[in-house]
């Protein structure tokens, strides 16, 4: 098997599929290596050379490996008959690049769909790593624009009071985002519409927020489900006091093949004080789930500080890239059993990644 490392090419993306550690373990395989692709990430060629990694030019590599592996989708990557393509590829919102990739024959995997509640899918649960990521990060770029502490400080100055901070979304990145802001001495509480996130929230040290008449919105696979018009206006409503009275708030909340929910909504925005912080990790091109926010960019309303924060996971490079390699190397553990590929549409996982297989796009999901 002849896998190949394409370098990322997505505005601000600085993540790589493989990275040198992850590469020296794939022993059984040839692995090439785009020249550079790890190297916004602090991964140099050098260290993939080390490894046992061949360096390639794109065009050799789509020419002789088998394996493609990336992050991101590749748009336009052309794919030739048997290969194999592994990535976060988001296939339901690009139907003819898929289609184009089942006309050339090649088999693409996306690790987003993965059924993520099998005990044996957990090492492939890139859509987890990242989201650990993003949970993380968000905290840190929220206290660093935040003009207080977060900790509660006893000082021959005076006593501090500890930053209130909010978290709406609680599921891997909210509770990332909940344990690190806790770590930092910040009063948190958190906020889902699955009523199993509570006692999640709770896990953490933090404190579940209870707002009347919310809906137990559980759709499919454990995934939240989008809330009808009439829920989301009184759940935002029902916010807008929490927010108020909140420091910082980081937003997390994301339904599978949907828009995010908008849940800090303008007018929440203007009953908060000046000086306090929103960051929106949702935040992409057709909005997020913060009103105001811009998904790449800072906009200050009234002294309050709005921050899209919609890449999270490719700022913190070499710890996403890390993650992401080793579900990489589990997930060619199992599309690879005798180390070639070897599609077993019976397998429940691979049902589930198996997005083009067969000169098929498989009911365009
Ligand atoms: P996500 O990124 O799709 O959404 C993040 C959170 O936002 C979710 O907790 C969701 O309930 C919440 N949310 C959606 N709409 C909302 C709204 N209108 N108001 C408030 N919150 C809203 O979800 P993520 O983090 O990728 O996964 C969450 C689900 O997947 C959970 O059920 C989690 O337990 C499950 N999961 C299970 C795993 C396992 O069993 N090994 C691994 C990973 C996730």
């Amino acid at each position: 098997m002849k896998i190949g490392v394409l370098k990322e090419q997505a505005p601000g993306e600085r993540r790589v599929a493989l990275v040198p550690e992850v590469v020296a373990k794939l022993t059984a395989a040839e692995v090439m290596v785009e020249t550079g692709a790890g190297a916004v990430a602090n991964f140099p060629d050098s260290a993939y050379d080390a490894a046992g990694a061949t360096i390639a030019s794109r065009a050799e590599i789509c020419r002789d490996a088998n394996v493609i592996v990336c992050v991101g989708p590749p748009d336009g990557l052309v794919l030739s008959r048997g290969q194999l393509l592994v990535g976060l590829l988001r296939p339901h919102e690009r139907a003819a690049q898929m289609r184009a990739w089942a006309a050339a024959g090649a088999t693409v995997v996306s690790l987003d769909l993965l059924p993520r509640m099998l005990s044996r899918a957990q090492a492939m649960d890139a859509l987890s790593s990242q989201a650990n990521v993003v949970g993380y990060k968000g905290v840190l770029v929220a206290a660093n624009a935040y003009g207080g502490y977060f900790p509660m400080l006893v000082t021959a100055a005076g006593t501090v009071r500890p930053a209130r901070v909010l978290v709406l979304g609680a599921g891997v990145a909210g509770l990332q985002a909940l344990g690190t802001a806790r770590r930092l001495g910040a009063i948190v509480t958190g906020y889902d519409v699955r009523s199993e996130a509570r006692a999640e929230v709770q896990s953490v040290g933090a404190r579940f927020l209870d707002l009347a008449g919310d809906p137990e919105a559980v759709g499919t696979g454990g995934y939240a489900r989008e809330l009808t018009d009439d829920e989301r206006e009184a759940q935002q409503l029902a916010l807008r006091a929490a927010i108020g009275d909140a420091d910082v708030v980081i937003t997390t909340a994301g339904v599978p093949s949907h828009q995010p929910p908008v849940l800090v909504t303008e007018e929440a925005i203007k009953e908060m004080h000046p000086g306090s912080v929103v960051v929106d990790t949702a935040a992409g091109p057709l909005g997020g789930n913060v009103a105001l926010s811009k998904p790449n960019g800072t906009v200050s309303v009234d002294g309050v500080t709005i921050i899209g924060a919609g890449n999270l996971a490719a700022e913190m490079p070499a710890a996403a890239s890390t993650a992401y390699a080793r579900n990489i190397q589990a997930t060619l553990g199992s599309l690879c059993p005798g180390g070639e590929p070897h599609i077993d549409l019976t397998d429940e996982i691979q049902d589930a990644i198996v997005v083009v297989h067969g000169g098929e796009v498989r009911d365009e999901r």
